[in-house]
């Protein structure tokens, strides 16, 4: 077997397994069973440009380098171009793009430094696989420096239609650098079909019906591969009782109330002020739903240098405590808002105890969180997944209820129909949904990616 190169902006500390899921913790998990090399950001930011060397270590069989960033990358590359450029032009949202050519500066010179650490490191018939916005122009950057071995890009967020694409300056730059890679997976059909699109109309060339676009004299394939979860290391978790959980669930049930729960980073693309605006409406449309049912959103923080998070988290606080103030009784609060971080032990414990996810993202590339919900509910008595048409999850997840996070109304009757779903429908649905997160899991993501990558075998057709 050849030996797997990850590289990511974030890397996770593998000698823990208690995380919240995501790219780092879907990753980790790979990586720890096939062993190999990781390298990325440590996460910290060096006051001076003179101790930015790469620092190794060995965890089990993989190898992870990390490198700091100093104070202007991490401004520039990290908070500047990734976060305040890509991220949110990426889903969906250019009224929030704040862009500045120093950011664009300073994502390229990361780039290269990414470059630079690791050709030290590599080897003649090693496997590289390279994750996410921040890191577009690193094959091209490698191939600079005579990089031969194959390179793969996976995609974890949406990529936009071309009409928002070429917003961004120097568009044309990232999706030639995005050609430089082998094999470029992306999360669902739309996002597949939203780069073909961009390459017919901006660079003029064909892509084919299984993916292939002829770049120079390169061909590059293009393929949606979406990422799933370890369903039975969740389930195991889920089912591990939790005491803390245990506590506050017997105390629901003895009070007859049932409880919806959210879990996100706080991040203005989770569609995080209209969920919290339909569980008020589900209130006001059904009053009997007061005091049988409460709202447990936890908003994990994020990014919170940048001016759009701060926004965000101010509006939910204000928000959560409008709600609050108008339906709570003193023996009944509706909105239970956490903003922190819960251990993923406990989540699972929570997931299961709730009778709804509730997950309506304005735009995502997948949502895994949709996936652990489904995984985390007993098949005796499962709760109902309330799912948002613009997660990347939605193509697959078909019996979840659908809602368009833009209609408050819609995702009330909604919620309220999952609240009264009979126990039949229930399992019906929630056994169709596990054949599927099982189907797409975490390990035929991996497999289907390094299949194309390294055998240059089309992942399986979506159905
Ligand atoms: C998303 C992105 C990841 C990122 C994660 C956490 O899942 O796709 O690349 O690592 O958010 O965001 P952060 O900015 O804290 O790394």
């Amino acid at each position: 077997m050849k030996r797997l190169v990850v590289i990511s902006n974030r890397v996770a500390d593998l000698t823990k397994t208690s995380q919240s899921g995501g790219l780092a913790v879907g990753l980790a998990d790979s990586l720890r069973q096939r062993g190999g090399v990781w390298l990325g950001w440590d996460g910290q930011t060096a006051n001076s440009d003179e101790n930015l060397e790469p620092q190794s270590k060995q965890v089990g069989d993989v190898t992870q380098i990390t490198l700091p960033l100093t104070r202007r990358d991490y401004e520039e590359y990290y908070l500047g171009f990734s976060n305040s450029v890509l991220w949110p032009l990426f889903h969906y949202r250019l009224d929030l793009v704040e862009y500045k050519t120093d950011y664009l500066e300073g994502y390229r010179r990361v780039n290269a430094r990414f470059a630079d650490a690791l050709m030290s490191s590599l080897h003649e018939d090693d496997l590289i696989w390279i994750h996410d916005y921040h890191l577009i122009p690193l094959a091209a950057e490698l191939r600079q420096r005579g990089c031969k071995q194959r390179i793969g890009f996976f995609l974890h967020i949406p990529l936009p239609p071309p009409e928002m694409l070429s917003a961004v300056p120097r568009h044309r730059w990232l999706v030639e650098s995005l050609l430089q890679f082998d094999v470029i997976g992306l999360q669902s059909q739309t996002d597949l079909n939203n780069l073909q699109h961009y390459i017919e109309q901006h660079l003029s060339t064909e892509v084919s019906a299984e993916g292939h676009v002829r770049w120079g004299d390169r061909e590059v394939i293009a393929g949606v591969y979406p990422i799933g979860i370890d369903v039975d290391a969740f389930v195991e978790m889920a089912e591990r009782p939790n005491d803390e959980v245990l506590i506050e669930t017997r105390r629901r049930e003895i009070l007859g109330r049932r409880q919806v729960i959210g879990v996100d980073r706080l991040d203005y693309s989770k569609g995080l002020p209209d969920r919290l605006r339909a569980f008020a409406r589900l209130l006001e449309l059904y009053p009997e739903m007061r005091k049988s049912v409460a709202l447990m959103q936890i908003a994990t923080p994020t990014r919170e240098e940048v001016e759009a998070y701060v926004e965000i988290r101010t509006e939910l606080e204000a928000l959560s405590g409008a709600i609050n103030g108008r339906f709570a009784d003193f023996n009944w609060t509706p909105v239970h808002y956490i903003h922190g971080t819960v251990p993923r032990d406990a989540l699972a414990a929570l997931f299961r105890s709730s009778q709804v996810g509730f997950v309506t993202p304005l735009r995502d590339g997948m949502n895994l969180v949709a996936k652990e919900y489904v995984a985390a509910q007993s098949m005796d008595n499962p709760g109902v997944l309330v799912l948002s048409k613009f997660a990347g999850a939605a193509e697959d997840l078909r019996e979840a209820l659908i809602v368009n996070p833009y209609d408050v109304d819609d995702m009330a009757r909604n919620l309220c129909r999952a609240l009264t779903m009979p126990l039949d429908e229930r399992q019906e649905r929630q056994r169709a949904l596990l054949e599927r997160i099982r189907k797409r899991d975490n390990a035929n993501w991996l497999s289907n990616f390094l299949a194309t990558l390294e055998h240059e075998i089309s992942p399986p057709p979506l159905d």
